[in-house]
């Protein structure tokens, strides 16, 4: 995708209205108006383009507030340095304007007089980074104003919390912005790591012919946070990590590993395999679900002293094609836990015959492994048997890695918002949701948001209820390491 040799076939060509909204929020400060200058900065924004921040009035700032504001965002949380000739030409690009949604001309206005200053068809982008409440009425107002022609739209998640409210969200998207003008961002289709999913599997041949039930035990998806909600208890209240992670990240990453080759790249039939693994999940069953909340949880503020939202999930999906038929996709993250790390193991049976005695280091063997770490930067590591030097055959835990901090030019790195933009401005939905596959997400999730298994206690600092075990059953979880001695922090 984005990097490297590539960088440059990937700059914008057309001139762009950026509008972003939320614009004094904490994901715009940090990540969206760092990630909008170190692709400025990276070459790969037009030659002319306009930003404009907006809030409700309540919330709004000068220009040169703003541009002060984006200056300490991108100095705290950029990759690239405010400073020079890339930094001037950035800011000058900047300005705000506040908008509600019954009172919008001002920003009709400022829309239009950015775009007087850049060429005759120049398009518009919208990044709506606006609390979910916000959302279905400022779709409206695009829609009714006419700042939707000609234009991209970039949603944050959640996508609904529920196959009603996604319906809602997605018939209104439709009423005022074709699906082609639609970019719902997963950021962690974003990271270089996920997207090397496709690339592991689909450019080589040395492990895709393994890629199926014949020789995979058991997939794990496992993303362990060391971070408690920390001040976001309202927000956390209303979601819970499932649907704060499983049905927005974890799984897109399932949906990457167990899909069939597209025929090329492109959006539409990237996304179509991607969507023919969620028509095969099989709802979920309440016996493979374990739901915990950390020990401190329902102290924080804005947090029921009774609440009953999980902190932590783990649970077992199970993808019913020829490809997947009987192989356990387990899934597990939760907050205030033991590490934080990213992680996918995909676990193959053992040899039927086992003829080698087993050395010292693989005491717990259970198989090869393929172990994709995709925190970035992101490893890869094959995990087999080799055998131990000496005259006796004793086989013993052996390990090939990939690192992609060693292996390739960390200066073209992006991070995972920077590459979606950058694609959503290049129009191209490969890396983004779409909305038939987040309703079917919630129609799986259906069983699990019926009938919720009550919480179960755990201690900050640990894996998370004991009682998660019973996911995996013998195939044990892959996190922590056997003999991982250091913590992870985040
Ligand atoms: C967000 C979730 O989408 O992803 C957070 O709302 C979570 O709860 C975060 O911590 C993890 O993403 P990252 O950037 O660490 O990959």
């Amino acid at each position: 995708m984005t990097s490297g040799a590539n960088q440059m076939d990937s700059r914008v060509e057309e001139d762009y209205v950026i509008v972003l909204f939320g614009a004094t929020g904490d994901l715009a400060k940090r990540k969206i108006i760092p990630g909008l200058f170190h692709l400025h900065e990276a070459g790969l924004l037009p030659e002319r383009f306009r930003v404009i921040g907006s809030s409700p009035a309540a919330f709004a700032k000068t220009t040169e507030e703003f541009r002060a504001y984006a200056y300490e965002s991108a100095l705290s949380f950029g990759l690239a340095r405010p400073e020079g000739e890339a930094w001037a030409s950035f800011v000058d690009a900047l300005s705000f304007v506040a908008a509600d949604p019954d009172d919008y001309d001002n920003l009709v206005r400022e829309v239009e007089r950015a775009e007087s200053e850049l060429a005759p068809n120049s398009r518009r982008l919208f990044h709506l980074a606006i609390p979910p409440a916000a959302v279905l009425d400022m779709v409206a107002m695009l829609g009714s104003c006419g700042l939707n022609r000609n234009s991209r739209v970039i949603f944050e998640k959640p996508f609904g919390v529920d196959l009603e409210s996604a319906e809602t969200l997605n018939a209104t998207i439709a009423a005022h912005f074709d699906e082609s003008q639609v970019f719902r961002i997963d950021h962690f289709l974003g990271k270089e790591s996920i997207d090397n999913i496709l690339a592991l599997r689909f450019a080589n041949r040395l492990f895709e012919p393994l890629w199926n039930r014949d020789h995979v035990g058991f997939v794990q998806i496992d993303v362990p946070e060391t971070l408690t909600i920390e001040g976001r208890g309202a927000f956390y209240e209303q979601t819970g990590a499932f649907r704060d992670m499983v049905v927005s990240h974890l799984f897109q990453v399932l949906g990457f590993i167990a899909m069939e080759q597209p025929t090329s790249f492109d959006a539409r039939p990237l996304r179509d395999e991607v969507h023919k693994v969620f028509e095969t999940l099989r709802p979920i069953q309440l016996e493979h679900v374990v739901r915990g909340q950390y020990e401190g949880y329902r102290e924080e503020r804005g947090v029921a002293p009774d609440s009953q939202t999980e902190t932590f999930i783990a649970l077992r999906a199970e993808v019913e094609n020829t490809r997947w038929k009987g192989v356990p996709f387990y899934l597990r993250t939760g907050k205030a836990l033991a590490q934080s790390r990213q992680v996918i193991t995909i676990g193959f049976e053992e040899p039927v015959m086992r003829l080698f005695p087993l050395g010292p280091r693989a005491p717990r063997w259970r198989g090869n492994k393929i172990v994709v770490d995709f925190a970035d930067p992101g490893s890869i590591h094959a995990h087999f048997l080799a055998k131990e030097p000496g005259p006796k055959m004793h086989v013993d835990a052996a390990q090939m890695s990939f690192h992609y901090q060693e292996s390739f030019q960390a200066a073209h790195n992006l991070e995972a918002y920077e590459h979606l933009i950058l694609e959503a401005m290049l129009g191209n939905q490969s890396l983004f949701t779409r909305s038939d596959g987040i309703e079917r997400l919630w129609r799986v999730a259906a069983p699990l948001l019926e009938s919720p298994p009550p919480v179960e206690p755990y201690a900050q600092g640990s894996w998370g209820p004991e009682s998660m075990h019973r996911i995996v059953g013998s195939h044990g979880w892959a996190l922590p390491e056997a003999g991982s001695r250091h913590r992870h922090g985040s």
